[in-house]
């Protein structure tokens, strides 16, 4: 890994992680998804006593941080709450008895112009087909973005642009990987504010809560409008501990200072390679002091 310096007392060390590295276990390549900040998790989730403690993942999307956990028994179990319909079809097919239907669904279907173009003016009218139906849009659609009005990879010479996120049994791989550990993951259709606020007395669990940018989330996600106040009043409110990540907004600045939180920026490329920091917020963040 390469060590750059600090720029200030309020920044993460910008260790320019090396994503690479990081276990893949995600089905989905996601809009604001946090594989990068997967080693800062693991040092957040490995101090004592989480290891026998739930994970709640209020805004799932796809996943990376709840795998990750169960996967590297971080937490004893998590709980993953998504409110996206399509994105949520394939969660609830892969931690049902529908893993293998939805991996030989991908595995066989074919990747051409006409075929896609075909699949996607149907209306899937099943959750299996509407869970596959998700997954190829996130791999055929430009970033990976679900959100209505999402534009297709160009086909390219040979099909190879579409084809070039289409990996098929790697896809299959991690579906059945993911099947093996279900019985240590809960999955929630719905608002993930109302699943914090069911917990929020409990001792045993940690939140990571990565809701929409303030910014970029209505061009991400279909469901992008939230009450950030609200979420920052219900983290306070938490007995558990929590992790938030956010894009470096004035507005956010401000709701955490207002709850005495702590924040520091991080350093990450964006998908464009283009620089930028995000923030972490929490009551405390003296654990990123392993960091250095
Ligand atoms: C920044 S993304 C989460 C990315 C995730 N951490 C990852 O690594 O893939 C935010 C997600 O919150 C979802 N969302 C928006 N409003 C929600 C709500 N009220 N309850 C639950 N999920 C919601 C969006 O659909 C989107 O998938």
């Amino acid at each position: 890994m390469q060590q750059t310096a600090l720029t200030d007392k309020n920044s993460v060390p910008r260790n320019a992680i090396n994503v690479a590295v990081i276990p893949m276990r995600s089905p989905f390549r996601y809009a604001g998804g946090k594989t990068w900040l997967i080693p800062y998790i693991r040092l957040w989730l490995n101090r004592k006593r989480a290891a026998l403690k739930e994970l709640i993942e209020p805004f799932a999307g796809g996943g990376i941080v709840s795998l990750t956990a169960v996967f590297e028994k971080l937490v004893s179990r998590a709980t993953m709450v998504e409110r996206d319909e399509d994105v949520a079809a394939v969660w609830q097919i892969i931690l049902s008895n529908d893993a293998k239907w939805l991996a030989n669904r991908i595995t066989s279907f074919e990747v051409t112009e006409e075929s896609v173009k075909a699949i996607f003016e149907k209306e899937s009218v099943s959750t299996r087909e509407r869970a596959f139906v998700a997954i190829l849009k996130n791999r055929v659609n430009r970033g990976g973005i679900l959100a209505p009005g999402a534009g297709l990879l160009k086909f390219g010479e040979n099909g190879k642009g579409l084809l070039s996120r289409w990996y098929p049994q790697t896809l299959k791989k991690r579906i059945l990987a993911i099947a093996l550990v279900k019985d240590k993951i809960d999955f929630i259709e719905g608002d993930g504010l109302k699943v914090m606020e069911e917990n929020a007395n409990r001792e045993d669990v940690m939140f990571f809560i990565d809701p929409p940018y303030t910014k970029a989330g209505r061009r991400l996600y279909k469901y992008s409008e939230i009450d950030h106040p609200a979420i920052f009043e219900l983290a306070a409110r938490c007995a558990g501990d929590f992790l938030m990540t956010y894009d470096d907004a004035s507005e956010i600045r401000s709701l955490a200072k207002r709850c005495n939180f702590e924040v520091k920026t991080v350093a990450m490329k964006s998908t464009h390679h283009e620089k930028k920091t995000e923030l972490l917020i929490g009551r405390t963040l003296d654990w990123l002091q392993s960091f250095v």
